[in-house]
This record gives structure tokens, sequence and C-alpha cells, in this order.
């Protein structure tokens, strides 16, 4: 983070200071999924009433959208560091200011819940991570099929409506963020309304379970069509626990075979990481599942492979800086094919600067396996990148500093203390 005096000199860089190489070994436990996480806050905004959410990943994003929900009204408690009660009985605002909702991609829920409880929404464009386009054409196509007019204009999103009324709305291409949007806009919606073509990530499945919980009628979520039949009112009263992370617990497992280690991974839903393992098998490591708990170790060099990014249960593209690390020391030339987002390479040429040989052209990058990476100043280009480097600076061999720690922040709790666990030397500095 950087800090600012009054005249504007920078007074402070934070940065992760790593000697490498270390061969990590010990266990994990996952947090909370923040992409979960991050869209159950706001759809707290449908429940008139009081509920309690556990295992809250302690990530800034969640801190922001909590800021952003007492702004609004709600009344947070936090029980512990990972768990809150929220009272939204009295939120009366429907406004969400750019200042606030810029800093984090999933503010762009807060549209879907304010629509469906004050009929009217004013929220700040949002902002997140930097992958190339991130248009939300299908978040506003759905919401106009339901019946609100929505405009765009002085970096603010308007939506109004008299009344929301269940219809069905095809998704011209698979969106995590449209479907949750428009599951959360139709809750309180007449009627029944169908999203054809919906995304099944996990947490769009823990959203609905959430929201079902709380008192609404969600079905088919992790199917590629989900209804909804509107209900009058979400009662709440109820305690939710946030769904493991998925990408953590892949990131994990790739940093095991990054490092020829031996990582016992607790807390995880082994299905989730199914695309994954196998991969992970294909590159010659080993993986053990025991309810939930994966273990993963590597004796030997992995070996390349290919992979093209999909939608779950494809590959993650939140997992592909950190198997593109994974990559660039395996034996062989690998190929990754990134079909998701368009700008998702940018962290190979931070890898360059430490000894990868990575050529990224468009979507695709090639990725020629190096024997050793060496430490060197890097940037964290995103958040996952940022995840990525810090493999990449465990397993070099020498010094790395890795700055922009902000992205990373934004989605790992605690990760520099989690990889210190496992035996790697990392500390977080002020410069
Ligand atoms: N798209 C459109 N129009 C839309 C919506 C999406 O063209 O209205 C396109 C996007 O440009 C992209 C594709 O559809 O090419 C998929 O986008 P999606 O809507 O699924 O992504 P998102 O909701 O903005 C979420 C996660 C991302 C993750 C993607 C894909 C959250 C807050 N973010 O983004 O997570 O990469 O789904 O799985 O849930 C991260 O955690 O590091 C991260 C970037």
């Amino acid at each position: 983070m950087i800090v600012y005096s009054i005249n504007l000199e920078v007074i402070f860089l934070e940065k992760l200071v790593i000697n490498g190489p270390t061969r990590l070994a010990g266990d994990v436990i996952i947090s909370g999924a923040k992409n979960a996480a991050v869209a159950i806050l706001p759809a707290t905004l449908l429940i008139n009433g009081i509920c309690t959410i556990e295992n809250l990943p302690n990530i800034s994003d969640v801190q922001i959208s909590c800021q952003i929900l007492e702004k609004l009204g709600a009344k947070i408690t936090w029980i512990s560091k990972n768990s809150i009660t929220i009272d939204t009985t009295d939120v009366c605002h429907n406004k969400a200011p750019i200042t606030m909702t810029s800093k984090f991609r999933a503010s762009y829920y807060l549209i879907g819940s304010l629509l469906g409880r004050c009929k009217n929404a004013e929220v700040g464009l949002p902002g997140g991570c930097n992958l190339g386009a991130r248009p939300i054409d299908q978040h506003i196509k759905g919401f106009e099929a339901l019946g609100a007019t929505v405009s765009v204009s002085n970096g603010k999103i308007q939506a109004t409506t008299n009344k929301l009324v269940g219809t069905s709305i095809y998704l011209d291409m698979v969106s995590v963020g449209a479907t949750i949007n428009i599951m959360l806009a139709a809750v309180l919606a007449d009627g029944t309304t169908i999203i054809d073509n919906a995304a099944k990530e996990p947490h769009i499945v823990d959203v609905a379970n959430f929201l079902n919980t709380m008192g609404a009628d969600i079905r088919g979520a992790g199917t590629d069509v989900i209804k909804i039949n509107g209900v009058k009112e979400l009662k709440g009263n109820a305690t939710y626990s946030v769904v493991p992370d998925q990408i953590e617990a892949g990131t994990f497992m790739l940093a095991a075979v990054a490092s020829k280690g031996d990582i016992v991974i607790k807390n995880c839903i082994t299905k989730h990481l199914e695309c994954l393992t196998a991969k992970i098998i294909e590159m010659g490591a080993n993986v053990e599942e025991d309810g939930d708990i994966i273990h993963v170790w590597c004796d030997k060099r992995p070996k390349k492979t290919n992979v093209k990014t999909l939608p779950y249960p494809g590959f993650p593209t939140d997992l592909q800086p950190q198997l593109g690390v994974t990559l660039s020391i395996a034996d062989g030339t690998s190929i990754i094919n990134e079909s998701i987002w368009e700008s998702r390479f940018q962290y190979t040429e931070e890898l360059n600067k430490m000894g990868a040989k990575i050529t990224a052209q468009g979507k695709t990058a090639f990725f020629e396996g190096v024997s050793n990476l060496s430490g060197a100043p890097v940037y964290a280009t995103d958040l996952r990148a940022g995840a990525a480097l810090i493999i990449a600076g465990i397993i070099a061999n020498g010094k790395t500093e890795l700055y922009n720690l902000e992205h990373i922040d934004r989605g790992y709790e605690n990760i520099e203390e989690k990889f210190r666990n496992l035996g790697a030397s990392i500390t977080r500095i002020e410069e």
C-alpha cells in the first residue's frame, strides 16, 4: 500500500521479501471463499431481519463490503475476525458512491440487491483487477428483462422499477457475476425467473444456499438452468457459513507441485478441485483425498502439460497464473490458452524477469520450462498474479521483492503467515 503525506510525497511502500528456494511442507487451513463472501454480504440487503455469517475470509474486499453495507444503514457486529451478525432491518439508503465501489469488482452485486430491496439503486461503477475488458451488459440485460430501467452515466449505474416481474433470461455467455446479480434481483420479484446458460461455479451454489437458508426459493444452482420462485420476504434469523475457497486451496496445491513439496490442505471441498487434481496427476505429482483434506506432494520436476481455462467445471482462470509458475519450471514446453480474460498473462513478464522463458501472444502463452528461477524485484499485476509471484519467489534461488500487495490483500487471508507455516522465508516490510 502506498500512503501519501500532505505534500503527496510517498512515505512508505509495503513489499514482501521472499528468500528461496524452499521446499514447502506442512498443513494449511483454507479460509472462506472470497467470491462467495463478496456476493453473500450484499445479498443480506434482501433480508428484513438479522443473520449471522461465519467463515468470512478476513480480506480487504470483505472489509470494504461491510463498510458499504454500514453506510447504507446496516448494523454489523463482529463476533470474531471471521464472523459477523448483520441487521439490515433499517437499511434506507440506496446509493453506494464510486469512491467505495471502485475498490473492488463485486460491488456490482449491490445493484441486484438494492433493486430487489428498494426498487431503486444508484451504484458507482465497479473496480477490481485489470484483466482486460469487463463489460456488465448481461447483468443489465437481466435487470431490464425483470422490468427495470437501467442507465450508466457519470461513473454510476442507476436502476429503477415500480415492480420486478419474473421472466426467462438467456445469458449470451456464461457469466458468474450476471448469474448471481440476476438471482439477487429475482429473489423478491413477482413470479418465477429462469436463468438459462447460467454459470455453475461453487460460489453460485453457495449464494443460492445462503438465500434459501434466509427464506428464498431458488432451485437448480450449480446447473445451467436456475429457477427462482419469487417470495414476499426473506426473514433471516439464521446462521450461514461461507463455503471454503476453491481458488485458495488450488493455490496451495500448485505451490506444493512447484516447490516439489508436501502440503496437507485442510477445510476444502475436493469435488470443487477435480479438474486441478487431474492436471496435477498428469504433471507427475501425487494427490490423496480424505474427506475435506487434500494431500499433494511432488518429488520430481513436474511434467509439461497444456491447459485451456473454462467456466466451472473446467480449469479456472483464477488458477491460471499459479499454474503458469509451475509450468515455467516444468520439463518441456507447455501451452496455456486463456479463454475467459483478454489480459491475464501480464504476470508472465514479471516471471521472465526471474529467468522464466514464457512467450505470451494474445490469449495463448508458451512456457518453455527452465530448471530454476532466480529472485528479482517483481510487481503483482493483479490478485492471482500476486499469489503466483509469491510461489515463484519461494521456488527461486535468492531474494525476491514483491510489490503491489494491495491486490493480494484483497483476496487472500494471512497469505504470508500461511506460507511461513509451510517453511517459506517471507516477510512483509515497509520501505
Ligand atoms: N462478460 C460479458 N458481459 C457480462 C459479463 C461477463 O461479456 O455482462 C464476459 C467477461 O468479459 C468474461 C466472461 O464473460 O470474458 C466471464 O466473466 P464473468 O462475469 O464470469 O466474471 P466476473 O463475474 O466479472 C468472476 C470472479 C473472477 C473470475 C470470473 C471467472 C468475482 C467477484 N469475480 O468475475 O474472479 O475470474 O468470475 O470465473 O466473483 C478473482 O477472484 O481473481 C477474479 C478475477
